[in-house]
């Protein structure tokens, strides 16, 4: 979320541009009354939107127009050209519109403002889009409690706002911090690249300005279904009108002798992020156990703070399993060249004060251990309450749960994926956040499938990878590109079709990529009903 000020390129878009530079589909990147603006065309349509996307700051016109959006570059966020809102998370505030005038003639020539015959115009900027009005039926719930302060249950607080809702909603999160950003918690708040502010996904003053009743440190215990109310840990009891369960994950803990040691830590909360910088300020040598996504993150992250470290994990090639064994390589030499060591093929059998024994004999001097082996879905509360479970709580294509006026989403909820066939689970932000918007919006009455394409990313150093589909198992990776200048496609395949694509700093493929699978699904679709 940067706040940075943007410099200026392009036309000055108030002072007109002729209508040939923008061709259809295509976009012109300018400038309004000091802003950078996104002049695009669709047939005969023209849009003004701001430039710059809400969620990290990437520049829109680096992005794909789809229809009357823009998809962002960096992590699929979608705007609308029409109103400039944020259709698709990870953006939740919509970028500003402008109003576009083509001059086709003189008509209006004593007009004060400059005018062109076949020139394109930016003039004013436009009015915020006000919130939906939601017409409430004998359906909607008169109060809505959301489990959960992460991902999807902040996503959903919102969208159940902005959709007009106007009864009360209720969020619980056993989080004592607001609902936060996590992917930065293990990349830039722990590089030190990033403030505390950015963390956090909307300030304090949101939820009182919206309404939404949020209890941080309320940990639930319970959900009695029979009489519709919530039972906390403290003994107190809610009724509830709908729930949406979106406990997320915890981390999987190590048990070896030590692995409960002050200096070994995990990384799900903003206390556990705080916690691990503050202790890597006085730290010299780290050991990672986990050489996926979290543990190679932290990694980097430890390493951009000039601590020495040491990675430990079971299989041979990092990564491996999800990305193939290509790029499993590539990354790994990318931390070799970073000062990182690796010990694969071997795990920590035990931890004291200063070392990491391994199963292999070797000991690892440590005065700080990071523990990044898993997560496992937070699903004990819906198991308790008598919800189907299956490795995640098993939703429908609506997001409902198998118990009536709860639903599920994030990383505890396992849905009938339309692209591969099959029910999934995935710990993606993106896709928590999505569902969480769904689901409100199905809590609301609307019977809105959740039909988006998972997506998620990874940082390290200045390497990114954005992965897109769902590729669980694959029997072929083709790389399109040179991995070796970080400039590549991979497309996973299995019995012959195309599951799931990641792409090393070639955003648009990867946005090209969601589009396929988009249409691949719809085709299915239409298949399924002809
Ligand atoms: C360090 C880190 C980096 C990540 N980086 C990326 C990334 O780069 N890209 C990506 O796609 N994904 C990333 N992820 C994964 C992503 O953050 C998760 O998929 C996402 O947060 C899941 O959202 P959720 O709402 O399901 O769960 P969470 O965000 O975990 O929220 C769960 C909430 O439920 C609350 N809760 C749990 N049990 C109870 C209870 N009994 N009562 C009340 N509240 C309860 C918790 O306190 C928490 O507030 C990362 C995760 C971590 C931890
Ligand atoms: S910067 Fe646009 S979605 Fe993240």
């Amino acid at each position: 979320m940067t706040e940075e000020k943007t410099k200026l390129t392009g036309p000055d878009l108030t002072r007109g541009v002729e209508l040939s530079t923008i061709p259809d589909g295509t976009m012109l990147l300018g400038h309004a009354q000091g802003e950078p603006v996104l002049l695009a065309r669709r047939c005969d349509e023209l849009f003004a939107i701001g430039a710059i996307c809400t969620h990290y700051g990437a520049p829109l016109e680096q992005g794909l127009l789809v229809g009357d959006s823009v998809r962002c570059p960096w992590h699929h966020a979608c705007f609308s050209l029409r109103t400039g809102e944020a259709l698709r998370a990870p953006a939740l505030e919509p970028v500003s519109r402008w109003r576009v005038e083509e001059v086709r003639d003189l008509a209006h020539q004593f007009t004060p403002v400059e005018q062109r015959v076949g020139a394109v115009y930016v003039r004013e900027k436009l009015e915020r889009i006000a919130p939906h009005s939601h017409a409430a039926t004998a359906g909607t719930p008169s109060s809505i409690t959301i489990i959960g302060g992460g991902a999807a249950g902040n996503a959903a607080a919102e969208t159940l706002r902005h959709e007009g809702y106007s009864g009360s909603i209720t969020m619980l999160t056993a989080d004592e911090s607001l609902p936060c950003d996590r992917p930065n918690l293990s990349k830039g708040y722990l590089a030190g690249a990033a403030s505390e502010e950015s963390n956090l996904l909307r300030p304090a003053k949101f939820y009182k300005e919206h309404e939404i009743d949020l209890h941080l440190g309320a940990r639930v215990a319970a959900i009695d279904v029979g009489s519709a109310q919530i039972e906390l840990a403290d003994g107190s009891r809610h009724a509830y009108g709908a729930v949406l369960l979106a406990t997320g994950a915890d981390p999987v803990r190590l048990d070896v002798p030590g692995g409960d040691l002050p200096h070994v830590h995990y990384l799900r909360t903003l206390a556990d992020s705080r916690a691990l910088v503050s202790k890597a300020l006085t730290s010299r040598r780290a050991v990672v156990i986990g050489a996926s996504f979290i543990g190679l993150e932290v990694a980097a992250s430890l390493r951009t703070r000039k601590i020495d470290v040491q990675v430990v994990g079971p299989e041979k090639i990092p990564m491996e399993k999800i990305l193939g064994p290509a790029v499993g390589n590539f990354i790994r030499e990318l931390h070799e060249k970073h000062g990182v060591t690796f010990h694969l093929g071997t795990t920590a059998v035990a931890i004291d004060q200063r070392s990491v024994t391994l199963k292999n004999g070797e000991t690892l001097q440590a005065d700080l251990v990071v523990v990044g082996i898993g997560v496992r879905p937070a699903i004990s509360l819906a198991e308790r309450a008598g919800l189907a479970v299956d490795r995640g709580v098993t939703v429908n294509e609506y997001l409902e749960t198998s118990v009536p006026r709860i639903f599920a989403a994030g990383d505890i909820a396992r849905w009938p994926d339309r692209l591969t066939g099959e029910r999934i689970r995935v710990e993606h932000f993106v896709v928590a956040e999505r569902q969480g918007q769904t689901a409100a919006r199905n809590i609301l009455g609307r019977r809105e499938r959740f039909d988006a394409v998972p997506f998620f990313w990874t940082e390290q150093y200045d390497f990114g990878i954005a992965y897109v589909g769902h590729a669980e198992r694959w029997d072929k990776a083709e790389i399109d590109g040179r991995l070796d200048a970080s400039d590549c496609t991979i497309n996973y395949w299995r019995a012959g079709r195309k599951l799931a694509v990641a792409t090393i700093h070639r955003d648009l493929d990867g946005l090209r990529s969601e589009v396929e699978f988009e249409r691949t699904i719809a085709q299915t679709e239409t298949e399924g009903h002809a």
